[in-house]
């Protein structure tokens, strides 16, 4: 069991585009087995593998933080098939230490994904889960949370983001 060092927000590859993932060899399950480890030590709820320094299409989330009895699962090059609806909802994350804010995002969704046995699978939610994938496919695109809020929350969390990056963060999508 390795626990992994997270990067946190002003790291360049939190706002890289992943790559697919090719092959599921020994190595990317060695390092999906990591993931699971250091979000469960973190406490999270999701990991991507960027937030670990690799900047490919896998996430893990603790299924068992949401629904009793469930287990971490890994998913492989996620891709949304449909999205529904709008909702507001309190997220966190663990390259952002101790900010929360309220984002708005679509409800419900579809998504396939491959399984860690290179398996196709599809899920649909509309619950918690639709609203910690979505947060971790950000990821894999090189967006996080706090680029996604409205003006007030914004305004909000402005002073606690400045603690965790003294010299300010904007997101890459509005640099010039
Ligand atoms: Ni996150």
């Amino acid at each position: 069991m390795s626990i992994l060092k997270i990067r946190t927000i002003g790291d360049p590859i939190l706002e890289q585009i992943a790559k697919p993932i090719e092959k599921i060899d020994d190595s990317i399950i060695e390092l999906a087995t990591n993931m699971i480890d250091t979000m469960i030590a973190g406490d999270g709820v999701g990991l991507a593998a960027p937030q670990v320094g690799h900047s490919i299409r896998m996430l893990v989330v603790d299924l068992g933080m949401i629904t009793e009895g469930e287990i971490p699962t890994i998913f492989i090059n996620p891709e949304f098939l449909e999205m529904e609806d709008e909702c507001e909802m309190d997220e966190g994350c663990l390259s952002v230490p101790d900010v929360y804010a309220i984002v708005k995002r679509p409800k419900r969704i579809k998504l396939k994904y491959l399984d860690i046995d290179g398996r196709e699978q599809i899920l649909e939610d509309e619950e918690y889960l639709s609203r910690v994938l979505q947060h971790e496919i950000d990821h894999l695109d090189g967006k996080l949370f706090v680029g996604k809020l409205e003006k007030d929350e914004k305004k909000r969390i402005k002073k606690k983001l400045l603690k965790i990056k003294p010299d300010g963060w904007i997101p890459e999508s509005k640099k010039k």
